[in-house]
């Protein structure tokens, strides 16, 4: 028996490790108890004004009074003065996502009363106090099956402790009488019309707010950004926790990356509103389709060549190196051609962010008909050092290269030592090459937030395989 539990334990562990391993994602974030905080109080407001703006029934009821026999009376043009929702909590709850609580919430309301019997009537107005409102609402988080964050609410439920009715009019004695009829139709109206009016808030203003938050990004012609949800939001006993699939994607050709997202630890901290994990999958995804688009590939020419430089891409400039380049090809411009010989990836490590591409270096004579004779192939690898920062909404990254080293690797102009084109190939490569990628990175790629949160307070640490982001928020 215990052997048999032993089995299945073991089981049910590979198993869930393996769920696990398949679903791991490439940015994980936290909404904090703060985030929450915030979320709480933009969402009350909009509750508040919701609330203030609903209609209550007209209501009337008759009842028998001595000497006055039956009367009849009706309450109707019901208005809500105001109604203020001073103090409320929210908190996450472990399988169902939050629960928002208001209480001690409070209404004024105002209306038209009559009465008659058999031989008399009147009319006059009268206003209400209510008191001790609470309202407890959950609010049920998951996922669609585009990948959406959806919201319901769930279980709500209000009570009000204490409604206080004044009537103007003579006939007070008489109005006391029906005081309390008229107390719990209120009481039974706003009961019921308060959490309507939550319901219809979260399906007619929530979830369609929800529901334009992008789920995908196109960064540029070759991709795009996949931040949908891997599962619903997870609620801790402090915060919201959210997986993301976060890679990019191929927009002419999506398939699955070669290569897993390795686990990626929860950010733990909770000084901020929001925690993003960024995975070094999410980067070696984007170096993957940009690689197998081609669009990894620079062309290097002299026209990018500031003026002054003593050194040029042509023939003789080279030819002062490999002489055999200007003797076959004297007086021509040349042309580099730089492309990684494998997908680049991205190393993230606590010390900083670095790469170790190589890449193929093609030099070739541009003749006078235009038509490229190759000269030849280097094979050139480097480190990199990157940094990333975050500007309004957007990572940006730039990138410093260190020493290169060359090999040849096929020659069409006869042995060489390629000792030799150090610094011509440093030259080109700090001074052309690196602008250019460098252009492209300070674009940046968005972050899954919406367009209108504006970021203050940001922190963005390198970790061990994850970038981590935090920041505060505010709407603007
Ligand atoms: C409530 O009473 C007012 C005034 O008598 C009337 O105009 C209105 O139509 C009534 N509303 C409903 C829903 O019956
Ligand atoms: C939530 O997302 C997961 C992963 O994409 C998907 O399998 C699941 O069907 C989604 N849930 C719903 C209700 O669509
Ligand atoms: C090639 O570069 C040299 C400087 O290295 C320059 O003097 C010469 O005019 C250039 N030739 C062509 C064809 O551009
Ligand atoms: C260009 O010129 C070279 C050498 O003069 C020749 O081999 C090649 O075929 C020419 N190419 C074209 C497209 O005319």
């Amino acid at each position: 028996m215990a052997q048999g539990n032993t089995l299945w334990t073991a089981l049910l562990v590979s198993l869930s490790l393996m769920l696990v391993e398949g679903t791991n994602p490439g940015i994980v974030g936290r909404i904090t108890g703060k985030g929450l905080d915030y979320a709480r109080q933009e969402g009350v407001a909009v509750l508040q004004r919701e609330l203030a703006r609903v209609k209550l029934p007209n209501f009337s009821g008759s009842f028998e009074a001595l000497v006055l026999g039956n009367i009849e009376y009706r309450f109707h043009s019901l208005k809500i003065e105001s109604f203020q929702l001073l103090s409320s909590t929210i908190a996450p709850v472990p399988s169902v996502g939050l629960k928002v609580s208001v209480t001690n919430a409070f209404a004024e309301v105002s209306g038209e009363w009559q009465w008659k019997n058999w031989m008399a009537s009147d009319h006059g107005s009268f206003d209400v106090k209510i008191k001790g409102l609470s309202i407890s609402v959950g609010l049920k988080l998951g996922n669609d099956s585009a990948g959406r964050l959806t919201a319901d609410s769930s279980a709500c439920s209000t009570h009000i402790s204490n409604v206080q009715v004044h009537i103007d009019g003579t006939w007070s004695w008489l109005y006391n009488l029906f005081d309390s009829q008229v107390e719990s139709a209120l009481r039974e109206a706003m009961e019921d019309q308060v959490c309507k009016v939550v319901s219809s808030s979260v399906s007619s203003r929530l979830e369609p707010y929800l529901q334009t938050l992008p789920v995908t990004a196109k960064i540029d012609k070759v991709s795009g950004i996949d931040y949908s949800l891997v599962g619903p939001p997870v609620a801790t006993s402090d915060s919201l926790d959210l997986d993301l699939k976060g890679e990019f994607f191929s927009l002419a050709h999506r398939s699955a990356a070669p290569f897993p997202p390795p686990a990626l630890p929860v950010p733990e901290d909770h000084d901020r509103m929001l925690y993003f994990g960024i995975s070094s999958y999410l980067f070696n995804t984007a170096g993957y389709v940009y690689y197998q688009a081609g669009a990894l590939t620079y062309d290097l020419t002299d026209n990018m060549i500031p003026k002054e430089s003593k050194l040029r891409l042509n023939t003789s400039s080279f030819g002062s190196l490999v002489p055999q380049i200007e003797k076959l090809y004297p007086s021509m411009l040349m042309k580099l051609v730089v492309s990684p010989s494998s997908p680049p990836s991205l190393a993230v490590a606590p010390e900083g962010l670095s790469l170790a591409p190589t890449v193929d270096l093609q030099a070739f004579a541009i003749l006078p008909n235009s038509s490229l004779a190759p000269l030849f192939l280097l094979d050139v690898s480097t480190t990199i050092s990157a940094t990333a920062a975050v500007e309004s909404n957007k990572i940006v990254g730039s990138l410093k290269i260190g020493r290169l080293e060359l090999s040849l690797k096929h020659s069409d102009v006869g042995p060489f030592s390629v000792k030799l084109m150090q610094v011509m190939v440093n030259y080109f490569a700090a001074n052309i090459l690196l602008p250019q990628i460098n252009e492209r990175l300070a674009q940046g790629f968005p972050l899954p937030l919406p367009d209108d949160l504006q970021l203050s307070n940001t922190v963005l640490q390198p970790h061990q395989n994850f970038l981590y982001f935090g920041t505060d928020v505010h709407y603007g």
